[in-house]
């Protein structure tokens, strides 16, 4: 990760010759990105929703008739939804070109950006259709920050919190900028022991078992989603961990509102989360040392445990 100002932007864009761009971000910081020559630029505007097979193919064309080689770098800048659209074309497009990404948002500066996962969205699900191919360089540059939404911001943190529990030395007292730079080197070491998930990759997934259902079921950002994951986690598994999370909670001034599920429709969910094996649902615990293991239940076997621990964390069932 390359620690970088605004002020450096330009030159930093002189070294790529095609770029996909949020389009809000294209709008909000124009001084900067204004020289670009607009035929080298593609502008994904709602990239959630752009997440899809239709914007995928509207984004590869629009590069072939701009004759993009093989030998041509594509720079990518907004939050982790256009990385990973854009990631994916890098990914395909003449089978693979270089990439590099300046990620704008909290959550694609510790999480998204990094790591080479990239991809879509399709009615069945999210990110089911993807690849791995990873950034040649990725720019942190903090002062994108200074306009994100306020929810935008939470839902960055809530992978933030995630972080300072997986890794002893994260130190959330630091300044943000800091914490910030911390968690994406730890997730780039890890990547870099394991790129495609087969070990110690996994224990990035802190969390987001129950954090996906609740997100699929809520209303709630992903952030937070795995917030509420994470307290329901360490309540069924870890609870001498609680402590700790609601200090952490208060520290970022973060309150768990109460939520209430059906429960049916919550182990749905979560069973059929990719990365289940067909006949258990996996997680990722930790010990009070924050040594790491992996459990794996049965439906019927989380449906008696959440059914016997009913009301006593935010998520009620
Ligand atoms: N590939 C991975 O490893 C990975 C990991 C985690 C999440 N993700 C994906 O990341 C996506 C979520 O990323 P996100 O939270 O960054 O969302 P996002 O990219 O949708 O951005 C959120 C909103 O913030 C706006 N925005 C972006 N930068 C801004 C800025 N500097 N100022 C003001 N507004 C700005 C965007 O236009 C958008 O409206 C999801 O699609 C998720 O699946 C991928």
């Amino acid at each position: 990760m390359q620690v970088s100002k605004l002020s450096q932007l330009k030159s930093i864009l002189n070294n790529y010759e095609f770029f996909i761009i949020d389009e809000k971000v294209s709008t909000l910081y124009k001084e900067f990105l204004g020289p670009l020559d607009q035929s080298k630029c593609y502008f994904v505007s709602a990239p959630e929703q752009s997440k899809n097979m239709h914007e995928f193919e509207k984004i590869c064309i629009f590069f072939l008739n701009q004759k993009i080689r093989r030998t041509d770098s594509l720079c990518i800048i907004g939050g982790g939804a256009t990385s990973d659209l854009g990631g994916f074309v890098a990914s395909s497009l003449l089978r693979g070109i270089n990439w590099s990404v300046i990620p704008t948002t909290l959550l694609s500066m510790i999480d998204a950006s990094i790591g080479g996962k990239v991809g879509i969205n399709t009615t069945q699900g999210k990110n089911l259709i993807g690849s791995f191919h990873l950034p040649q360089k990725n720019y942190f540059i903090p002062e994108f920050l200074n306009t994100l939404e306020p929810d935008e911001y939470t839902s960055g943190l809530g992978e933030l919190i995630k972080y300072k529990f997986i890794d002893k030395n994260i130190d959330i007292s630091k300044p943000i900028g800091e914490v910030i730079v911390d968690c994406a080197t730890f997730k780039q070491e890890i990547v870099h022991t394991d790129l495609k998930e087969k070990g110690i990759r996994e224990i990035l997934n802190f969390g987001h078992t129950f954090g996906h259902g609740i997100e699929k079921l809520t209303t709630l950002s992903h952030g937070m989603s795995v917030l509420y994951g994470i307290e329901l986690n360490l309540f069924l598994f870890s609870p001498s961990l609680l402590k700790e999370f609601y200090r952490v909670l208060g520290h970022f001034e973060i309150n768990l509102e109460n939520i209430k599920l059906d429960i049916n429709k919550f182990l749905d969910v979560v069973e059929h989360d990719k990365k289940n094996t067909a006949k258990e649902i996996g997680f990722i615990i930790l010990d009070n040392n924050k040594a790491y293991a992996t459990k794996k239940l049965s439906r019927d076997e989380l449906k008696t445990l959440l059914e016997s621990n009913a009301t006593s964390t935010n998520t009620n069932f």
